[in-house]
This record gives structure tokens, sequence and C-alpha cells, in this order.
């Protein structure tokens, strides 16, 4: 006999933000699947769920009639599914594939990252969530999406804003006004670049939609860049800041990596498994069905928390400790199943391949700032808030 799926009122939204994982851990332990009444969903935290969900999307849908994204941003690839999401998943394919990456966009993102710490000022200090992370991730996405004149500012504000207004539940006016001022400023920044990229096609994402055999609306390119910039740019940036982070409090790990650079590919995925920058998605159940023991119906809502899973004690040998050494594993901080992330590729080279190596490499004796503190926050989405560092001249 399956169990009524419980709630639970005792675990706040606050909570969750400050330190998401004590919240976890013991929702894997007494409620897999619980609804957690502060966050208005059913949560799954167990592995083993999640990977019986994303292997079975016609039970576990990624469409929603009510989602608040396809509101915001337009229906994109990321609320569809089966042949619809197979056919735009397949337009944008070519502009992610390993040879790209490595050939067209990696010698991009070198010059960017070598441009940032160049712009360092040389009083040995500074905050590397504004100076190199944030910038670092958004002039990247600029050139992958095919988009001209706007600043890297200018682009994170438009990905922040369509995200609170994705996550903005709670219809605050303010946020879907600066959610629609996003949206259109977007909309207009396609608009300009489009007659160039139909004219002469180049390896960007923007060009890989306009040459894809089943041609796409307008509606579908403006809905599929949205959500590619409220979903790939914050976390390559969080990537870096939590990698960094992992190193400098680790010195052993750090003496590791710089003695063997084959190492920095394992930093990367353990810091994506460590603090996962999408800590949870949505789906949404077609029929009932039972899960972790649990009975779900029709038509309720999950909230997949890969940022539990992969720390699953049943799964991971001590899951709280950054540790690039551990056994080769793989882990649910890009997904699973038809929605893998499609710039898995785009951020192993962008921050494991590049970003980092550049600025361990280049700044000598790196070390955290100790007059000033680390923050961390989320839960939905996490990563460090500031990253205040030293290094030697
Ligand atoms: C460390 C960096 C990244 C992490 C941890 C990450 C994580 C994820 C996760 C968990 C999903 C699945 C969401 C779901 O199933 O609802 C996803 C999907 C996606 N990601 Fe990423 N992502 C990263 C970087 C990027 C980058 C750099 C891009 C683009 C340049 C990107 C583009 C996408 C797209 C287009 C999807 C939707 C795929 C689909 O629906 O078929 N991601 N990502």
């Amino acid at each position: 006999m399956a169990n009524p799926v419980p709630v639970i009122d005792d675990i706040s939204l606050e909570s969750l933000y400050a330190d998401p994982y004590p919240s976890f851990q013991r929702l894997q332990r007494d409620a897999p699947v619980a609804f957690v009444r502060a966050a208005g969903i059913n949560l799954v935290t167990r592995f083993d769920d999640i990977v019986q969900i994303e292997r079975d999307f016609e039970t576990f849908a990624s469409s929603n009639p009510v989602s608040l994204m396809n509101r915001v941003m337009g229906h994109s690839l990321m609320r569809k599914d089966g042949e619809d999401h197979r056919l735009e998943r397949k337009a944008i394919e070519p502009s992610f594939r390993p040879g790209v990456v490595r050939n067209h966009w990696a010698p991009r993102f070198r010059v960017i990252a070598d441009d940032l710490i160049d712009q360092f000022d040389d009083h040995g200090a500074t905050d590397l969530f504004g100076s190199f992370a944030a910038p670092m991730a958004s002039l990247s996405l600029m050139e992958m999406l095919g988009l001209r004149d706007v600043s890297w500012q200018e682009l994170a504000i438009w990905s922040q804003s369509l995200m609170d207004a994705v996550g903005n539940y709670g219809q605050d006016p303010e946020v879907i006004r600066r959610g629609q001022v996003a949206s259109d400023g977007i909309d207009a920044a396609i608009e300009v670049v489009l007659p160039k990229l139909e004219a002469s096609p180049d390896p960007s994402i923007i060009s890989s939609m306009l040459q894809a055999e089943d041609k796409h609306s307008i509606a579908q390119i403006r809905a599929n860049v949205k959500v590619i910039i409220g979903g790939g740019l914050n976390e390559p940036r969080d990537t870096i800041l939590t990698t960094a982070y992992g190193l400098l409090s680790n010195p052993d790990q750090r003496a590791c990596v710089m003695e063997d650079a084959n190492l920095w590919s394992a930093a990367f995925e353990e810091a994506v498994r460590w603090i996962s920058p999408i800590g949870m998605y949505p789906r949404r159940v077609t029929r009932d069905v039972v899960l972790g023991g649990m009975q779900l119906r029709e038509g309720d809502q999950l909230g997949i928390c890969v940022g539990a899973a992969n720390r699953d004690e049943s799964h991971f040998d001590r899951p709280d400790l950054f540790d690039i050494l551990r056994p080769k594993q793989s882990h649910l901080g890009f997904g699973a199943g038809p929605h893998y992330c499609a710039g898995t590729w785009v951020a192993r080279q962008m921050v494991g391949a590049i970003a980092l190596p550049a600025l361990f490499g280049r700044l000598k004796d790196l070390r955290l700032d100790e007059a000033a503190e680390v923050k961390l926050g989320g839960w939905v989405f996490r990563g460090p808030l500031s990253l205040p560092v030293r290094w030697s001249i």
C-alpha cells in the first residue's frame, strides 16, 4: 500500500535559502516525497527517485499548462515534451557540438577570460563575483547567442529579471514589470541581429535556429533565446565561484590541481555536485503513480531537488565535503533524461578548461580575503553571492 504524501509545515523558505542541506537531509531520511507548504510544491529529494522520474517523461512531464515560465518567456523547449521538444532541441544542437565548442567557442572564451584578468586593478584584491565570474559568463553567452551591442551588465540584468519573474508566485507587480522590460529588451536585441544572421549564417545559437530544418517561428526563437539567457548565465557564473571557493578553502586539493592540470575537470564536476547551481526544477505528474512509496495524483506539481540528490548519502561518500579526488561518479547537476543540459560541454570548457585555469594560473598566491566573508545563498538556484580574494603582485 502506498502512503499519502506527507505535508511538512516547519521548513521555511528562509531556512532553505540560507542552507537547504539540513532540510534536504531530513526529507531524504523521513519523507523523500513531501509537500513542503512554504514552497507550495512536492519536493523529491532522493537520487534514485529522481532517476526514475527522468526516465519517464510521459508520467513526469515538463510541459505545464499553468507554467509561470511560459507566461514570462513564451513557450520554450524546456516546457515541451516528446517530438515538440526533440525538434527544438535538434535546432540548437549544432551550436553545442563538442567540436564547435572546442574549435569555435573555446578560443573566444579564452580571450574573454584573459581580458577580464588584464583589467583587474593592481591592488591585488577583488570580488570575483563582479570582476570575473559574472562578466565571463555573460560575455561568453552573448557570443554564443549571436547578440551584439548589448553590455554584459544588461544581459545579466535581463537574466536575473526573467528568473525572478519565473519564480514570482506571489505576483509582485514590480517583479512582473521588470520581467516584461527584460523580455521586450531581448526581443529588440534579437530583431537587430536577425537580418545579418539570415544573410551570413554562423555557429551562433540564433543562427542555428534560423537554419533549422524545422523552421522556427519568431515566437519560438524569442522563447528559446529567453530560456537560454535565463538558464545559461548564472550557472557558469556560480560554478566558477563555487569551484574557486572549494579550492581556496582546501589548499591540499588546490595544490593537486596546480600540479596536474587534468584535475580541472574533476574540480569542475565536483563543484556542480557539491553546490548544484540549479538546485531544483519542476515536473508535472500526468497520471496517478507511486514514487518512493508515496501515492502521487495526476496534476501534482513536483520540485526535483537535484541539489539534494547530489548529496544523497546512499550514493556519495561524505557528500557534504568538497573532494575533487573522490572516485568518478555521475551526478544530477546537469539534470537527466531528454532535458539534460544542452550547455554541459560549453560549461565544461568555459569554466573547467578556461576560466579557472586562467585565474589560478595568472594570479600568484591567490587566496580568500580573510577580512571579508564569503556568503552563499539560494536553494532553487544556489551559489556564492560574493567571493573576495587577494593575490600577490
Ligand atoms: C555549470 C553550468 C550549468 C548547469 C549546472 C546547468 C544545469 C542545467 C539543468 C539542471 C538543466 C535541466 C533543467 C530541466 O530539466 O528542467 C539544464 C537545461 C538546459 N541548459 Fe543548462 N546548465 C549549465 C550551463 C548551461 C549553459 C552555459 C547553457 C547555454 C549556453 C545551458 C543551456 C541549457 C538549455 C538550453 C537547457 C534546456 C534543455 C532542454 O530542455 O532540452 N546550460 N541545465
